[in-house]
């Protein structure tokens, strides 16, 4: 088993899997959502209790899925089906990866949508459209492409067309190539970006946003949405990590591995928020604004800076390739199962997959009108959201079916996996790291995010209820 390759193809090498893997993690979660829940949920320490869910939830479990994906060398589904078997349990447990295919698709349908925002200020920042604007004039361009359909609706068609030729064309061709330049550009433009917003007068006040710590603001809903946002930024539960894991080379370390994925994919994330806040501070804008956070921000910073036609021009086509290589491995899983299970050609099956997902992302485009039937307000965890199908895509797929997938694949790596078997393919040795990272994976990571979710549900505090008079029996 341990020698086993991928029918779909290799990496190259353990570079070219960070890379991919980075390219996995570092999209619209890192650049457009990070900075906009942040706002939302307060700043400070909406992003201690995210940056602790990285390390205590987020490192463990992208360890363990990177391990089953190389150890089963399969689709997500089927790779949990053999090593269910393997591990002499029921195959029921590809359960996780059905899930999880799922939880993919229904992402990359508004991933793309958002993505085709990105795609359109391309042309409006290359055109300088954001030249010399007022706030309000950058609202206007932003509020006019939401209120445009066709347009949305065309942004979304390339971009999910892009998204089917790279995976049309396999793992290896496209994908390898693309992130090796990419990322290091896009992460040379952030820091310039940052400092740019070092020189504003508010960069003090963006950076005091983003690391105060007040506690008292924060509620469940927000911890749950930092448990969430940290499965999404990091690519898991949901098979995307796993299937590059099975592309992965044998001997490479997946603790390095690890580290190295989830540190920059941070460090981008931060970066994101430390270019954000202040222009917000400066510009007087809301903090709260919502999905159309950067989209405002950042056009105004390119508006009115030295060569902000190109600097704004390329930082959009940067975004828009970060999102490209999320979106790819978010569809990949779908791919190869449908090659695997359904015999159909990896161009056929991407089409199919593509195809079902676009359609499902006219949805998401139909959330953005402000007279469509689709469009309606609810709450959740006492806060108000109200873009209708998008907003609720986006809750069931980051703050409940992400984490309920990472539980499981953390029950699954902890408690069905032999520990041989995870030795083994970990490679981090019987020592300290192995234990913390077992005690992690079987106790805590499931055990936090169960008792958020119960919380969340009401089901928590009739659960504490029943045991209170337990715990006070033993007091006494
Ligand atoms: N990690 C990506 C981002 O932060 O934009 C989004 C994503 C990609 C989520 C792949 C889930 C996934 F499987």
């Amino acid at each position: 088993m341990a020698t086993k390759t991928s029918i779909h193809g290799a990496w190259s090498s353990r570079w070219a899997f960070i890379l991919a893997a980075t390219g996995s993690a570092v999209g619209l979660g890192n650049i457009w959502k990070f900075p906009y829940i942040t706002g939302e949920n307060g700043g400070g320490a909406f992003v201690i209790v995210y940056l602790f869910c990285i390390a205590i939830i987020g490192v463990p479990i992208m360890m363990a899925e990177i391990m089953l994906g190389r150890r089963g060398r399969q689709s997500p589904i089927n790779t949990m089906h053999t090593l269910a078997i393997e591990s002499g349990h029921h195959p029921g447990w590809k359960f996780i990866g059905i899930l999880g295919v799922l939880a993919g698709f229904l992402i990359l349908s508004y991933y793309s949508v958002i993505a085709g925002w990105s795609l359109a200020y391309i042309f409006r920042a290359g055109a300088g459209a954001f030249t010399g604007q007022t706030p309000t004039g950058i609202e206007a361009i932003f509020d006019s492409l939401l209120g445009n359909p066709e347009a949305l609706l065309g942004w979304h068609t390339l971009f999910m067309a892009m998204t089917v030729i790279v995976i049309a064309r396999g793992v290896k061709h496209g994908l390898e190539r693309a992130v090796k330049f990419l990322m290091p550009a896009l992460l040379i433009l952030m820091l310039i970006l940052v400092g740019y917003a070092i020189n504003t007068n508010s960069f003090g006040k963006g950076v005091s946003f983003l690391f105060n710590l007040n506690f008292s603001d924060l509620g469940w809903g927000a911890i749950l949405t930092a448990i969430g946002h940290a499965f999404f930024t990091l690519s898991l539960g949901m098979g995307a990590i796993m299937i590059y894991g099975a592309y992965l080379p044998k001997d490479a370390s997946i603790a390095k591995t690890t580290f190295t994925i989830a540190a920059a994919d941070t460090m981008i994330a931060l970066l994101a928020c430390l270019i954000v806040f202040p222009l917000v501070f400066e510009n007087g804008l809301k903090v709260g604004e919502g999905p159309g956070l950067v989209f405002v921000t950042l056009p105004l910073a390119f508006g009115k800076m030295d060569g902000g036609v190109f600097f704004g021009t390329l930082f959009f086509i940067l975004l828009t390739f970060a999102a490209w290589t999320s979106a790819i491995s978010l569809l990949e899983p779908v791919v190869t199962w449908l090659v695997e299970n359904k015999g159909l050609k990896r161009v056929t099956a991407s089409l199919i997959a593509g195809g079902v997902t676009w359609l499902v992302g006219v949805l998401t485009v139909f959330s953005f009108q402000k007279d469509s039937p689709i469009i309606f307000s609810f709450k959740f965890a006492g806060e108000q959201k109200s873009n209708g199908v998008f907003d609720i895509l986006d809750i069931l797929t980051a703050n409940i079916m992400l984490p309920v997938g990472g539980v499981l694949i953390a029950v699954f790596a902890g408690w069905i996996m032999s520990r041989e078997a995870s030795r083994d393919e970990l490679e981090i040795g019987d020592g300290h790291t192995y234990n913390l990272w077992r005690v992690l994976v079987r106790f805590i990571s499931p055990a936090l995010i169960v008792i958020v979710i119960l919380k969340l549900t009401g089901l928590l505090d009739p659960i504490i209820y029943l045991f209170t008079p337990i715990v006070d029996m033993f007091r006494s």
